[in-house]
């Protein structure tokens, strides 16, 4: 990278000597200061809880305008790739920073296909966890437990074995989803099926049953398709930034992908679809659109802790794209199936016409995003709601491996150790413990 002309200067009230920062400018967003070599120069470290306004690397993979509402994968306006690319097309994309020509997009579909098949120690592997276990912990476990099963792409620093560890866990992801719902229902696993596309494939994995064979619904498999491409990747998030964090230790990226999922779990996060669809089910069971008035006057009351679940987002302060992309997916699935009339749809769409014409949210920039409509397709299609984050781990798989190999082969790319400001207890004895 090469600053620009502009410099910051950084002054001190105490008399300290001021002191210029480098300046980077991005191919789009906003300018960086590098503080770099801040510390050394002044002693001094700087105070950004949660990444506020602190660029954690320099990236070309993804790119969000929030105050637009824009979110373009590789340059690629979101939309665009939603409507004319399958999902395997979005992963070639993040991973090797181009679209596949025709011949690259048959090469990578049949190394995929023909990598989704897990180890058959896996299964047992599996019943070790009860099989009342939520999904997103079996996930945590498995995808971890990839790294004691594949020893030959363990190897972080060699750009063969990331590669070969990306096709696996791209390929394996559905696999090891459907698995973890099978073994929760109490159904033998289905094995993948190398004839069906990589959607389809993971529909029948769940809902086909060795007694009766699944043929996926077209709409359907277009609509987890695209609920796939919405979550492939979404810059420095904290699951991303987990990975990063994580592999930046040069730690082998199954062990990276675990820790990502491990993040993705919470309801801040990935978790919010699952946190979503409760809350719409809650206010439905509590008298449904009736209700509405009631529920959104305990979210503004401070006291109560109530979140409009699905609702606000760190970057975007004006509507997610992928929400309005998932809510277009959330008419054709219910129209595929009949539900035209879903009570629950009908809540979501009232309520959000509601919460966006109220001063609480508008004044804070608050906005759908992605997770509140995605609950009720994934509900339609047949998803139980506790497999949500899963189905998001699944997507999302690509965009943590993308993020986590531009890091490894990025030159100024060193093990990541945030610094602190300590207001702990300073130096004391330890005294006697009849003394204390
Ligand atoms: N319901 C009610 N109030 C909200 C909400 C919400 N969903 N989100 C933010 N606020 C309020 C918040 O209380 C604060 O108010 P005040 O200024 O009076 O204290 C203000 O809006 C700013 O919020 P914040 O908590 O400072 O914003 P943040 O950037 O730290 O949090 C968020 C972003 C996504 C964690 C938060 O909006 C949230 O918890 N939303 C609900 C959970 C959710 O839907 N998460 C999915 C995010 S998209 C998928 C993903 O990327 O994983």
């Amino acid at each position: 990278m090469t600053p620009s002309d502009v410099k910051a200067t950084l002054s001190f009230s105490d008399g300290s000597p001021s002191i210029d920062l480098p300046l980077y400018k991005g191919s789009i967003g906003p300018d960086v200061i590098d503080i770099r070599k801040l510390y050394g120069q002044t002693g001094k470290f700087t105070y950004d809880p949660g990444f506020l306004s602190t660029a954690s690397c320099a990236s070309t993979i993804t790119y969000i305008d929030g105050d637009k509402g824009e979110l373009l994968y590789r340059g690629y306006p979101i939309e665009q790739l939603a409507q004319q690319c399958d999902f395997l097309e979005v992963c070639y994309l993040l991973i090797y920073g181009e679209l596949p020509n025709t011949e690259q997009r048959t090469t990578f579909t049949k190394t995929i296909t023909y990598h989704t098949m897990v180890n058959e120690q896996m299964q047992f592997f599996l019943r070790g966890f009860r099989r009342d276990a939520h999904p997103m912990a079996v996930l945590t476990g498995l995808v971890g437990a990839l790294s004691a099963f594949y020893h030959d792409s363990t190897d972080v620093q060699n750009a063969r074995h990331r590669e070969i560890a990306a096709h696996r866990l791209i390929a394996k992801m559905p696999t090891l989803v459907a698995m973890a719902y099978k073994y929760g229902m109490g159904q033998p696993y289905m094995y993948p099926r190398n004839d069906l596309s990589y959607s389809a494939n993971f529909m029948r994995m769940m809902f086909a049953t060795p007694c009766e064979d699944y043929k996926p619904n077209d709409v359907l498999v277009r609509a987890i398709d695209r609920i796939f491409i919405l979550h492939a990747d979404h810059e420095q998030n904290a699951s991303t930034s987990t990975v990063r964090l994580c592999g930046s230790s040069g730690t082998n990226p199954f062990a990276a992908i675990a820790a990502g999922v491990a993040c993705l779990w919470g309801p801040a996060h990935g978790g919010a679809n699952e946190a979503c669809l409760n809350m719409l089910e809650d206010i439905q069971r509590m008298g449904g659109v009736e209700k509405i008035g009631e529920f959104v006057k305990q979210v503004k009351d401070k006291n109560s802790s109530v979140k409009l679940m699905g609702f606000g987002h760190r970057v975007y302060k004006n509507y997610d794209p992928r929400a309005k992309l998932m809510r277009e997916t959330c008419h054709e699935v219910l129209g595929a199936l009949g539900l035209g009339n879903d009570p629950l749809f009908k809540l979501a769409m009232a309520l959000e016409k509601i919460a966006l014409e109220d001063d609480y949210f508008v004044s804070r920039k608050l906005y759908p995003n992605v997770d509140y409509y995605s609950g009720i397709v994934q509900r339609a299609i047949g998803v139980p709601v506790s497999l949500f984050t899963a189905v998001f781990a699944l997507a999302r798989t690509v965009g943590w491996i993308a993020q986590l190999n531009e890091m490894i082969g990025d030159p100024e790319y060193k093990i990541g150790r945030p610094r602190q400001l300590f207001v702990g207890s300073a130096r004391r004895d330890v005294k006697p413990v009849a003394q204390r």
